[in-house]
């Protein structure tokens, strides 16, 4: 399978999945990363691993329809099985969804179905929660909503603040992320109405 990441920014989750990729024997590759920002600090990183590398700098467009075909066109050039959103910020619009239907995935940090959207462990901590984490996620039309398909918990202490949490969630994310790919590379992980699938149970 082929595996297209998306990133916007740092790019750790896209070193997680690449080096897992790598290491881990999985019968992938890494088709290509594309970014949308050109001071994105992932695309040295990327460019460190000799992955292929395309920016495509959404203020070039005017808009996002515009930017998204321009995208989708992109992407499919490396005619990929699998499209993953690593920390890839922007709201895609419907068509571009609807044509990487079950085969898109994307890392949200939190336990999502709560606090979809921006500035989530914030938003934890206000709300005194326990326990945070992060989620990966199929993508749907709806925002940080498609069905779940791994979460990692971690319990959130008296002295945290945003950042440490974020640190925190941050180390989960680059376990779980791989873990998920590779559930879907392997042929195990499908969406199948609104749910995932794995090993043919709904998860
Ligand atoms: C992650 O925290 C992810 O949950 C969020 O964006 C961040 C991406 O980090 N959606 P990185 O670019 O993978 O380092």
């Amino acid at each position: 399978p082929r595996i297209v990441i998306l990133i916007s920014g740092s790019g750790s989750n896209m070193v997680a999945i690449a080096d897992a990729v790598k290491n881990e024997n999985m019968e992938a590759e890494v088709a290509a990363v594309i970014c949308n920002r050109p001071e994105a600090a992932g695309l040295q990183k990327a460019r460190d691993r000799d992955l292929p590398v395309v920016v495509l700098d959404h203020k070039a467009f005017t808009s996002r329809e515009d930017f998204d075909r321009a995208l989708m066109a992109q992407i499919d050039e490396f005619a990929p099985d699998l499209v993953v959103l690593a920390g890839f910020m922007r709201i895609l619009t419907a068509d571009f969804v609807a044509h990487y239907h079950g085969r898109m995935l994307n890392i949200h940090p939190s336990l999502l179905p709560k606090y979809q959207g921006l500035n989530t462990h914030q938003r934890a901590l206000d709300d005194g929660e326990s326990e945070h984490g992060v989620t990966v996620h199929f993508v749907t039309e709806e925002l940080d909503g498609g069905p779940n398909v791994i979460q990692a918990v971690i319990a959130v202490n008296d002295d945290d603040d945003a950042n440490s949490l974020q640190q925190r969630v941050q180390l989960q994310e680059h376990v779980i992320y791989p873990i998920a790919v590779k559930w879907f590379v392997e042929g195990r992980l499908s969406m199948i109405g609104n749910h995932a699938r794995l090993d043919g149970n709904v998860i």
